[in-house]
């Protein structure tokens, strides 16, 4: 008798395909590329002499699971110093990680030979947010391009400068340009030069750190475009930093609200933008988004700035900037909060004193003011 397996569980906390435990907040779909499940990074900070006195930790992330999705792209978005790059450094494997797991088509990296540790790290490119010192000054395009072939693959000069040529023409470059050193460029084509290097070794991931923050606002969305369009052509997935919530809504199918390097609000982006609901997320788009005479959404001030992640509090790390009182008695303020479905795929972290419906409740008159670096942008989309 044969039996019939069920179709892989979409949108549960269970296992995926792979046997991938969930995490709340995760999709755990069948086309998980990545999987991260609770990350953390801690930096010890301060002065302990010989090792006596008392250990601080800085916890740039703490405890963070999403999945990376093929052909999708996941965005994370906070202000300054929440956690966004680290999350992408200890994906990178450039940050070593105090606990938590990755998982690459299902595999626990740290369980990975040496050829699928190659595989991994070549499956993973990174775009970074400034195209003028991520690309050396002293090589020419073509060799910038080549370079990771010539390292990684066994390619002829003539497969690699053949490469090069198809790299730079799907990037909108032209092809005597390879031959132009950086400086010769402008910001929006050397991040497009950037794009050609990531591409090279046809990675099944990119991580894309603010890519058009350096940017023009006129060039941002030719270059947005260039990457949804590559994302489409090659089904290449995203982990994307993004400080401009139109630039997260245009480009990213999930996205994940950071706060001390805790996600505090994820899922669906249009979701998370339809009906935001942890007042973090709230006073992020209150902050960012050009009043729009149709758009009735009231201001809101967090008190205080933001709190330092230096020994963070054991419960909701949102407590000690919130604007609605906090019973020190209360669970949450004592034990972290797991993210809660509120509707499908819109994940939140729910106490007593973190959502606008709480704050609506108590009557308490909020008014806006997160970080500088939330900035209003003119960026209005860019279509295709
Ligand atoms: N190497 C490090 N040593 C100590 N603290 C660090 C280090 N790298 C980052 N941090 C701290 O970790 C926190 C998160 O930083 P980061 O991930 O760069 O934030 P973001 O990208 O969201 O601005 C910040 O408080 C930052 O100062
Ligand atoms: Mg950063």
């Amino acid at each position: 008798m044969t039996t019939i397996e069920a179709p892989a569980p979409e949108n549960t906390q269970g296992a995926n395909k792979f046997g991938v435990a969930g995490a709340p907040g995760c999709l755990n779909s069948a086309d998980a590329i990545i999987s991260v499940r609770h990350r953390r990074k801690w930096f010890q900070v301060g002065n302990t002499i010989l090792g006596f006195g008392q250990k601080h930790w800085l916890k740039a992330v703490d405890d963070v699971s999403f999945d990376i999705e093929r052909g999708k792209t996941i965005g994370l978005v906070g202000e300054s110093g929440c956690g966004k790059t680290t999350t992408l450094k200890l994906l990178l494997g450039l940050e070593t990680p105090t606990a938590g797991e990755i998982y690459f088509e299902g595999q626990d990296v740290k369980t990975l030979t040496k050829a699928g540790r190659k595989e991994f790290r070549t499956s993973i490119q990174a775009v970074f947010q400034d195209p003028w010192s991520s690309l050396n000054p002293r090589m020419r395009v073509n060799s910038i391009v080549a370079e990771p072939l010539e390292i990684a693959t066994t390619m002829t000069k003539q497969q690699i400068r053949s490469r090069v040529g198809d790299l730079l023409a799907e990037t909108g470059l032209n092809s005597y340009q390879g031959n132009l050193y950086p400086h010769e460029f402008s910001g929006g084509q050397r991040q497009r030069i950037g794009i050609a290097r990531a591409l090279a070794l046809n990675p099944k991931v990119i991580t894309l750190d603010e890519p058009v923050s350096a940017l023009d606002v006129s060039i941002r969305a030719q270059i947005m475009n260039l990457l949804v369009d590559l994302q489409e052509e090659h089904g290449l997935a995203y982990l994307m930093v993004a400080h401009n919530l139109a630039t997260v809504r245009y480009m990213c199918h999930r996205t994940a609200v950071m706060y001390l390097g805790v996600v505090q609000e994820m899922g669906d982006t249009e979701s998370i933008f339809r009906n935001p609901t942890h007042l973090y997320t709230n006073a992020l788009l209150s902050a960012a988004l050009p009043s729009h005479p149709d758009i009735e959404r009231e201001e809101i001030i967090l008190p205080g700035e933001v709190v330092s992640p230096v020994d963070p509090p054991p419960g909701d790390v949102f407590m000690t900037r919130t604007p609605l009182p906090v019973d020190p008695a209360h669970e949450y303020a004592k034990v972290r909060p797991a993210l809660t479905e509120i509707e499908p795929d819109h994940w939140v972290t729910v106490t007593p004193w973190s959502t606008l419906e709480a704050a609506n409740k108590t009557g308490i008159n909020l008014s806006l003011s997160v970080d500088e670096e939330i900035e209003s942008d003119s960026f209005q989309g860019g279509g295709n």
